[in-house]
């Protein structure tokens, strides 16, 4: 008998609040099982979380756990049916899964309707809880495999998850110079320049509502796309150059290749069959006076895009206070309703009080 195997039933409370993040290199494109076909590196967000709590109940000797799940204090049968699936396909990782009833309670920080992708920071709340019930059935694990086992069941539900999980800067996928890097799991990035500390980014609400195409559509148009590979090759590139920006301080570099990514996805979008328009004019409209206020400022702001129309606009902590003047007399007007949502870097994920 091993010493972490289930014996005793056990029940009981646990919960995490989850922060989204911000990919700065684009994952885009993979292949099974969740395998991302170029590493990516994010910003971890502070104010757009989700907060799940997970009530359980584990004996050895029962079969086929139960499962329920409530979003925002209400029956979900749609997304209660995904998380079942999901947790079906990850019993191999967590056997005890098998023997443990779970009454799931989820909620979001953010407006459902704001247009934010809210699966890296669900799926990140979903796998710190279920990876926190394993401990306490089965005892604990060392931290470091625990953020690692946390990364990669977060990874399975969905890939950006992975990197939620992490304060400040997450890595996802094996890259050169890059220890314990692994296509399973995301690591922190450590070291950059304090320029960098306390990133902001205010995320300006083009379009609210459901996205056009599922992240999961999307990922599959780059197994067809003639550009594919050297889309592949340029995000390792662009990985090596930012992570170089980062650690100097260099934010002419950190710019310029944070919107050669945006504009990377986007061109991928819009040369897959069958094509996407996924910008606005609106869109449009914010990217240019973003560039034109950056060249007549020299203020150090740039801008990066979701699989979307919405604009992510990145600056230093020290310009914030012309930056969002700017943000309110010139951009406000593009956006949906003046929807501008501000989040900045943030701490990683923290343990709620049940
Ligand atoms: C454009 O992580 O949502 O935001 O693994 O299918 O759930 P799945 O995809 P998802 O893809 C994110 C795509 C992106 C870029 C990124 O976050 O790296």
């Amino acid at each position: 008998m091993t010493q972490r195997e289930e014996v005793k039933p056990k029940s009981g409370s646990v919960g995490w609040s989850c922060p989204s993040n911000i990919a700065l290199i684009k994952y885009w494109g993979k292949k099974p099982i969740q395998i991302p076909m170029n590493p990516s590196l994010s910003m971890t967000l502070t104010e757009a979380r989700t907060i799940t709590k997970i009530h359980y109940k584990y004996h050895p000797l029962d079969k086929g756990g139960k499962l329920q799940f409530r979003f925002e204090g209400k029956e979900a049968p749609a997304f209660e049916e995904r998380i079942r699936k999901y947790i079906n396909s990850i019993t191999s990782l967590i056997p005890s899964l098998s023997h443990t009833s779970l009454e799931i309670e989820s909620k979001n920080t953010f407006p459902h309707s704001s247009g934010i992708a809210s699966s890296a920071s669900a799926m990140g709340a979903l796998a710190l809880c279920l990876v926190e019930i394993e401990e306490e059935v089965l005892g604990a694990m060392d931290r470091q495999r625990f953020w690692q086992k946390v990364s990669l069941i977060a990874r399975l539900g969905s890939g950006s998850a992975s990197r939620s999980i992490y304060p400040q800067f997450a890595l996802w996928g094996e890259s050169k110079g890059w220890d314990q890097s692994s296509d399973l799991f995301a690591i922190p990035v450590g070291k950059f320049h304090k320029s960098f500390l306390n990133l902001r980014d205010s995320i300006l609400i083009v379009e609210s509502g459901q996205k056009k195409v599922s992240s999961s559509a999307g990922h599959a148009l780059m197994d067809t796309n003639l550009f594919a590979e050297s889309r592949f090759k340029q995000a390792r590139h662009n990985l090596d150059q930012l992570h170089m920006a980062l650690k100097k301080g260099n934010w002419d570099r950190f710019i310029s290749l944070m919107e050669e990514e945006a504009l990377s996805l986007h061109a991928m979008m819009m040369t897959g069959r069958p094509g996407y328009l996924l910008m606005q004019a609106n869109t449009l409209s914010i990217l240019h006076l973003i560039r034109d206020f950056r060249a007549k400022t020299g203020l150090r702001l740039g801008f990066t895009l979701d699989a979307g129309a919405n604009v992510h606009l990145l600056y230093a902590d020290a310009d914030a206070t012309p930056v969002e003047t700017f943000i309110q007399s010139e951009l406000v007007h593009y956006c949906e309703n003046g929807m501008v949502i501000k989040d900045k870097m943030g701490s990683g994920p923290q343990k709620t009080v049940i």
